[in-house]
């Protein structure tokens, strides 16, 4: 069943964190200034010079809202004050919390689309998320051309025309999130993976770049994060407990 806004509940006050938690954190990125510049202070040097460096205030803000929160959400999980989380990035800028927080447990993924953003935090595992604000845009089958995979563009030809566009959200936010689990971002051509919706039963991929055996091993999960919002979460292993939350606006 695909879980709706409805099931997106405010967080308890413990979270209880373990083996085969999933948890994914909503939140709206549009907030009132003063929220704005509270969490700002939370943010590092380099965090608020990439903000100033927005020049679009709308985006400024958004930023900051993003990565405050996410600061605040990855505290719960590390007993250490939102401001003094540090990160280390991978190669290709996948951030990773530094190793003095952690035990290896807590593994993350940030993504945000216009007024939403989206964490994942899943135990002992690699995560990939990716939320997108579904508009129509002009040029959608020269994307379906270049980024899916020849199995892919044939199922989603087969979609009534009228469904395209969601389909096409569904597809690119499954994919996004796999190539940002892997943490090689958009240097993993994304054209390389299938990923397929079966009828009656969950997304999967069913192919992925390497071993033909490990697309079986993947979890892969679509979510409305708000009206007008589809987001995924793609990870390693396949019995994942999932948790929906949605931060509350005035914390
Ligand atoms: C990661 C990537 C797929 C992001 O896609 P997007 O839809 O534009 O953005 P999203 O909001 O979903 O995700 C952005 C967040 O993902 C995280 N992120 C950054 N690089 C990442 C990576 N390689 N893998 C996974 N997550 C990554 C960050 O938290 C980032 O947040 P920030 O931009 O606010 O700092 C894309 O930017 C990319 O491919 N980057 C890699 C660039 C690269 O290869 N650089 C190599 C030289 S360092």
């Amino acid at each position: 069943m695909l879980p709706d806004p409805e099931r997106w509940l405010p967080p308890p006050a413990n979270i209880s964190w373990g083996p085969s938690h999933l948890h994914l954190w909503s939140f709206g990125l549009d907030q009132a200034k003063p929220i704005t510049a509270g969490l700002e202070t939370l943010l590092s040097a380099s965090e608020k010079a990439t903000a100033h460096r927005l020049r679009v205030e709308r985006d400024r803000r958004r930023y900051i809202v993003a990565h405050g929160r996410l600061r605040q959400i990855l505290s719960r999980y590390t007993a250490t004050a939102p401001e003094h989380l540090t990160f280390s990035h991978g190669a290709h800028g996948k951030p990773f919390l530094s190793k003095e927080h952690v035990d290896n447990s807590v593994h993350f993924n940030l993504s945000r689309s216009q007024a939403m953003g989206l964490c994942a935090v899943a135990y002992g595992q690699e995560v990939g998320a990716d939320v997108e604000c579904v508009r129509p845009f002009d040029g959608m089958e020269t994307l379906v051309n270049r980024f899916f995979s020849p199995l892919e563009q044939a199922d989603w030809l087969h979609i009534e025309e009228s469904r395209r566009l969601e389909a096409f959200y569904r597809y690119w936010t499954c994919k996004e999130a796999f190539v940002k689990a892997r943490g090689e971002g958009l240097s993993l051509p994304l054209n390389q993976f299938d990923v397929a919706f079966p009828d009656n039963a969950p997304p999967r991929l069913v192919r992925v770049p390497g071993d033909p055996a490990e697309a079986a091993g993947w979890f892969v999960q679509t979510h409305i994060l708000a009206p007008g919002y589809r987001a995924a979460v793609v990870l390693p292993g396949l019995h994942w407990q999932v948790d929906c939350w949605r931060w509350l606006e005035s914390d």
